[in-house]
């Protein structure tokens, strides 16, 4: 493209995954009633925490999280029309995506703490992996509200974390909420770094179970997204523009 005519936004559009692919789905993986999992047919370097935006005729684009990036892999919530949409997907079927995108963990600590609430487990999942990888010690705490929405333990346990679960009705693992489970932990162990994906609320009980801890946090935010790539505003909250400096922010 020529220098000049086109202006910088759009040449970062242009080169950071901006024109959308057609991918096909290998597998999908019915989780619970509400969540599935799509294993596409393409692999990406990315890192986890970065998420790709995806598509399909007729919808807008939303924003995934990578829950791996070899083969790619998304774990999607149906809350509304286009992860409905996402639903229904079989093998063979396209879905268009474009990433990565944003910026994800960065690896610190020798002994870490990952809390996953819902389906925010499936960046974390990937973090798991490629930290474990690297010799560092991980705990995950997966939450939910009930037994059957509880994601991921068996993949955690698979990468060699230790697991635990949590529930607010208590009717698996420790009962309770993210946050007050994860104090639990963090008292009873020397954990030097947290990392955090899921709701807003959860995200404000970690950072500032971090700070009282003394231990850096990064925790991975979601807000509106259009383009995914800095051009729009539509994910900006408190000066930062989420789509570009996040959605992984970090705290120390
Ligand atoms: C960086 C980033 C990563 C994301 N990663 C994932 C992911 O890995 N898996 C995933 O499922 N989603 C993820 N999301 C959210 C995903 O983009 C939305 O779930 C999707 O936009 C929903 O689109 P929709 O058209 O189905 O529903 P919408 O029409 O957008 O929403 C339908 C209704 O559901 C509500 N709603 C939207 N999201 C949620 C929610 N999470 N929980 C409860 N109610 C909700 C809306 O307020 C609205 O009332 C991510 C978002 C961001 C910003
Ligand atoms: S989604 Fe457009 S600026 Fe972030």
């Amino acid at each position: 493209m020529a220098e000049g005519i086109i202006s910088q936004p759009i040449r970062r559009w242009w080169w950071a995954g901006g024109h959308p692919q057609a991918i096909r789905v290998l597998r999908v993986v019915r989780e619970n009633p509400r969540v599935s999992t799509l294993i596409l047919d393409v692999r990406m370097e990315a890192q986890p925490g970065q998420f790709l935006m995806a598509w399909l005729p007729g919808y807008e684009e939303k924003p995934f999280s990578l829950a791996e990036a070899d083969p790619v892999t998304l774990t999607v919530a149906r809350v509304g029309p286009f992860s409905a949409a996402l639903h229904v997907l079989q093998p063979g079927d396209c879905l268009w995506i474009r990433g990565p995108l944003g910026r994800g963990f960065t690896i610190e600590g020798q002994r870490i703490l990952l809390v996953g609430g819902g389906y925010g487990v499936a960046p974390l999942a990937f973090l798991a992996r490629q930290a474990i990888a690297q010799g560092i010690r991980v705990t995950a705490l997966t939450a939910a509200r009930r037994a059957e929405d509880v994601l991921y333990a068996d993949r955690f346990q698979a990468s060699g974390a230790s697991v635990v679960v949590a529930t607010e009705d208590g009717s698996a693992g420790e009962r309770g909420r993210a946050p007050e489970v994860a104090a639990r932990l963090l008292g009873s162990g020397s954990y030097d770094a947290l990392y955090g994906c899921g709701p807003e609320g959860m995200l404000e009980g970690l950072r500032a179970l971090a700070a009282a801890f003394g231990i850096p946090a990064q925790l991975s935010y979601e807000a509106y997204m259009r383009c995914g790539v800095g051009l729009c505003g539509s994910c900006e909250r408190e000066g930062i523009v989420l789509c570009l400096e996040g959605p992984v922010l970090r705290f120390q």
